[in-house]
């Protein structure tokens, strides 16, 4: 009886948000890996790039030092250099890792950028709604792929 509590207002507002927010995605983690790309087209690098270094949307500067962006004009220490990320992790590895870096690095400073379950403390118009689209993360990840050593 307790989870219908709880089902029920996770659909009524999965409905509600629907007019705004694309439909999740189902996700599939295995291994430490989510191999199937989020959407049916290919991730572009330069709108990465662009999401990467935007701080409405991956602010991922905040935290990562990227040499290839440096035109940009804060770069945080908090994470490690995203420099040569791709010769370290594949494409899956790296999905997941935007996706919910909680699976990869367990109790990480880095939020989950496609995940909305378990997110208690994000103020309300952000509830339900993933940081990124979709076709952000597979944008961002097409950038990951670009940084090898
Ligand atoms: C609040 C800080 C923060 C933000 C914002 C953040 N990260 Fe991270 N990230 C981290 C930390 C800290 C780690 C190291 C993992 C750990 O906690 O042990 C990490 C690890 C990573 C790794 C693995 C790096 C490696 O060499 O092993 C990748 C890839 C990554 N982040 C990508 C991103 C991307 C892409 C974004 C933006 C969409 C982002 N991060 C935003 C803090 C952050």
């Amino acid at each position: 009886m307790q989870k219908y509590f709880l089902v029920i207002p996770i659909v009524i507002a999965a409905v509600a948000g629907t007019a705004a927010a694309e439909q999740l995605v189902p996700i599939k983690i295995k291994d430490g890996s989510i191999d199937q790309p989020l959407t049916a087209q290919a991730g572009n690098p330069a709108n990465g790039a662009t999401t990467i270094a935007d701080r409405k949307l991956g602010n991922c500067l905040a935290c990562h030092q990227v040499t290839k962006l440096k035109a940009e004009p804060f770069h945080g220490d908090v994470g490690p250099t995203l420099d040569g990320v791709a010769s370290r992790w594949n494409e899956g590895q790296l999905r997941l890792i935007v996706v919910d870096p909680k699976k990869v690095f367990e109790d990480t400073a880095m939020p989950s950028f496609y995940r909305t379950e378990g997110m208690h403390r994000v103020r309300k118009e952000f509830q339900d709604k993933p940081m990124l689209t979709a076709q952000q993360v597979e944008d961002v990840v097409a950038f990951l792929k670009t940084l090898k050593e």
